[in-house]
């Protein structure tokens, strides 16, 4: 489904991503912990190209991009509509929910569905309303994301993700912005997701979701990866030193 090789990253004389390589297969979903700062929004950032890798190579389904440096020295992606074409199959969530606040609910999902994918107002209006009732905001969607509470707005986002029907969910801490009495609504709507066989890296500090929701966990230190297993070896034996003190800490 998704493979990465030898990704870099650096802001100017920065690395960020030191060599990162990762193949998630179908149905995975995939939990990135790790220490603030230590890369893991643009390790994501890097697989959607919201950031330009430095170096290495993402393929999604089959379809490779390679980054290659252009005649100044910098990275660039040469073929910009294979970029649009593969940033269609995937869909990412944020932190901060990034919903357009002059919209609708039903137009924050819709948008997208008519402008990249060329849907048309029915078409896009029906598969909106099937993924907002999936994640049960159907009695919302005339509302505007200020009348909305912060788990309703992260519920429209997913909802939005889903309807680009992607191939891969990129989630970026979805529920570190919310009240801690509206966390566990998302959660529950990601734990769906995910035994519905949806293939989904989340980048997290919920470590019972790590634990008990993912099949994978990755621990990202210092711009590279320091530990990737099941959740039950990673959390019952770790390898390394960095992961055995990030879970010693109360997270
Ligand atoms: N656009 C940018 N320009 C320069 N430096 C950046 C940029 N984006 C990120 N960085 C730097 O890259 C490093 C990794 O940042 P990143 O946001 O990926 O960390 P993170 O693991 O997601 O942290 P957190 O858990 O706090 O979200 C940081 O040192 C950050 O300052
Ligand atoms: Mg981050």
């Amino acid at each position: 489904m998704l493979k990465i090789h030898d990704l870099h990253k650096s802001f100017d004389s920065l690395e960020v991503i030191k060599g990162v390589s990762l193949h998630a297969k179908k149905g995975d979903v995939i939990s990135i912990l790790g220490r603030s700062g230590s890369g893991k929004s643009t390790f994501l950032r890097c697989i959607n190209f919201l950031e330009t890798p430095t170096k290495g190579t993402i393929s999604l389904s089959g379809e490779a991009i390679s980054v290659s440096d252009n005649r100044k020295g910098n990275s660039e992606i040469t073929d910009k509509a294979q970029v649009r074409r593969l940033r269609t199959r995937m869909a990412m969530v944020f932190q901060q929910f990034n919903l357009w606040s002059h919209m609708t609910v039903l137009d924050n999902v819709t948008i997208a569905l008519k402008t990249s994918l060329k849907l048309s107002k029915k078409e896009a209006n029906q598969r909106a309303e099937k993924y907002l009732a999936q994640v049960n905001m159907m009695d919302r969607i005339r509302y505007y994301p200020g009348q909305l509470s912060g788990g309703q707005m992260q519920r429209v986002a997913i909802a939005r993700a889903l309807a680009m029907e992607p191939d891969i969910l990129l989630f970026d801490e979805p529920t570190s912005a919310l009240d801690p009495e509206l966390v566990e609504e998302v959660l529950n709507v990601i734990k769906d997701l995910a035994t519905q066989g949806r293939t989904m890296l989340v980048v997290t500090h919920e470590m019972a979701f790590a634990r008990d929701v993912s099949n994978r966990v990755i621990f990202f230190d210092d711009g590279i990866i320091v530990e990737d297993g099941a959740p039950q070896e990673v959390f019952n034996t770790p390898k390394s030193k960095q992961f055995k003190q990030f879970i010693s800490k109360d997270y």
